[in-house]
């Protein structure tokens, strides 16, 4: 396996990694081929694919606000579940954004989606049972 920055060229195996994944993307909003070349102009170092050769095994977006760090849309794909391949992306998702300065990160999960808590758990991660996230949108597409 190989862990690398990904480009936009990765775009179109990127969108097919999250769907074999089942992973929701929002293909007319932050995850359209133009959002994404934009965000990763911004943080080239953030966007980090799993390489099976050529095939893309696994993703991991990281972002930060300055603050706080975030690992975002992991996913790996079905066939290559269960050998460490999440654990390698969240090792480094962590170190890109060490890099940055980032020592807080943090994740979203929904509470039915066991293999990510466990997998968060299992990588040092707490869970804060008393914070409930809220967001405002504008739009369904966003
Ligand atoms: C969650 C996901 C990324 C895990 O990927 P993975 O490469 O299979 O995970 P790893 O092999 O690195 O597993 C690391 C640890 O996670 C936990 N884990 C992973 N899959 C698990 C499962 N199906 N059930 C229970 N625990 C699981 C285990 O603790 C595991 O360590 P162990 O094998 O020593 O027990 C993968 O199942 C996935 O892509 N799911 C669909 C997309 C998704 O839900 N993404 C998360 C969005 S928040």
């Amino acid at each position: 396996m190989k862990i690398r920055k990904l480009t936009i060229a990765d775009y179109p195996e990127l969108i097919r990694l999250w769907t074999r994944a089942k992973l929701p993307a929002k293909p007319k909003g932050r995850d359209s081929r133009a959002h994404i070349a934009k965000e990763m102009r911004q943080n080239p170092d953030f966007f980090i694919g799993a390489f099976d050769k050529d095939l893309m095994i696994g993703v991991v977006i990281a972002s930060h606000d300055g603050r706080k760090g975030w690992l975002n849309r992991i996913a790996v794909g079905p066939d290559y579940r269960g050998k460490g391949v999440a654990q390698a992306l969240t090792v480094a998702g962590e170190k890109a954004l060490r890099k940055h300065g980032i020592k807080i990160f943090g994740l979203l999960i929904h509470e039915y989606n066991r293999a990510s808590l466990k997998l968060a758990k299992k990588m040092g991660y707490v869970v804060h049972t008393d914070i409930l996230y809220l967001t405002k949108r504008d739009g369904d597409h966003i």
